[in-house]
């Protein structure tokens, strides 16, 4: 994408997602964020709800998102709600796609976890970034087109990673059967697989109003990083010599984290785009991938071939289990 057609916005780094909806009206505006009860997820929820949109938290422990659900409780402004859903388990996944009712004006993607130490599988038997990151959300989007269509104009938003720079899909051993696993493979392709979904879904449902995006938050500190172990913490930088958590200056606070994700969910600067990848609320270019890339996305994310190969991938792996 040349600098001339990629989309640009006022905003920087550091704007907040409240700031980015601010003099927004989202009333009568159905939306779910996945994992929203924590870290950036939560700070999306609360500031779509706060401009006036119905938000339900998709969440593996609903009690979870008790504190944003009183938050708005006859707040005069947006509604909060929380239901059931694990990623990682398709008929989980199905079970919320039944239970819902009504037309959908957008659809975060916001859930998952980050190198799990060792292989561990989904009920599926999916490898388990892969089956909660991205099988999960591909179940979950699919399943609610018709929502989205009924929508009239709808929204799908992919939270990815800068991780995804590093790993091209393999789609010779998507599962880890066959090389040794790793946790940050695994992540990145996850990721990888993540924007290939905002692509797919882009070249698909465009006739049905809708569009999808995926973007990078940025770094946050959060529960993500639970499954890092003490060593790796101090490899980042981010551990004091006392062991507690630091934040380094490029860091940023979830709400500035979550503001890209409300960008794409909601901001009228963003009308039409589609199929586009996101940083720091700008559109980004597109880069030769790899160990050295540091910014941008991936040509291996962002190929229209590639997102209908692991389009195709992924009907096959939900038909089949
Ligand atoms: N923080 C960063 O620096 C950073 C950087 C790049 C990308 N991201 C991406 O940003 C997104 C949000 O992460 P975060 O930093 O806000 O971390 P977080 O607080 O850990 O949020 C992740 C959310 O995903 C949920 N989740 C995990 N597994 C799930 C499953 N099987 N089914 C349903 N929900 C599940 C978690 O719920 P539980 O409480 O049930 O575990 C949690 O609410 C993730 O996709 C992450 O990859 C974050």
């Amino acid at each position: 994408m040349s600098a001339e057609t990629r989309t640009s916005t006022p905003f920087t780094a550091r704007t907040t997602a409240a700031e980015i909806l601010d003099g927004v009206d989202l009333t009568g505006r159905r939306m779910i964020v996945t994992g929203g009860a924590s870290g950036i997820g939560a700070e999306a929820v609360r500031a779509l709800a706060g401009a006036g949109a119905e938000v339900t938290v998709a969440t593996r422990n609903p009690a979870a998102a008790d504190g944003l659900v009183a938050e708005f409780a006859g707040a005069g402004s947006g509604v909060v709600r929380a239901a059931a859903l694990d990623l990682a388990d398709l008929t989980s996944v199905n079970a919320f796609v039944a239970a819902w009712e009504g037309p959908l004006h957008a659809l975060v993607a916001n859930a998952g976890i980050m190198a799990i130490p060792t292989r561990q599988l989904t009920p599926q038997g999916w490898e388990l970034q892969l089956g909660t990151n991205y099988l999960g959300h591909f179940a979950l989007a699919r399943g609610l087109h018709d929502s989205l269509r009924a929508a009239g104009s709808a929204r799908v938003v992919i939270v990815s990673s800068g991780a995804h720079l590093r790993e091209a899909f393999d789609f010779d051993d998507p599962q880890f059967e066959r090389q040794p696993y790793d946790p940050w493979s695994a992540y990145g392709r996850s990721k990888t697989a993540d924007v290939l979904l905002a692509v797919g879904i882009a070249r698909r449902w465009a006739a049905d109003g809708i569009v999808a995006n995926a973007l990078n938050p940025g770094y946050i500190n959060t529960n993500l990083q639970r499954h890092m172990d003490e060593e790796t913490l101090r490899s980042f930088g981010v551990l004091d010599e006392a062991g507690n958590r630091i934040d380094l200056e490029y860091y940023k606070t979830p709400a500035q984290g979550a503001a890209t994700t409300v960008l794409l969910a909601a901001s009228p600067l963003v009308d039409g785009v589609t199929g586009r990848y996101f940083s720091d609320n700008q559109e980004v270019e597109v880069v030769v991938g790899g160990p050295e890339a540091t910014g941008g996305v991936a040509v291996h994310a962002t190929d229209p071939a590639t997102a209908d190969r692991l389009w195709a991938y992924a009907e096959r792996a939900l038909t089949s289990r």
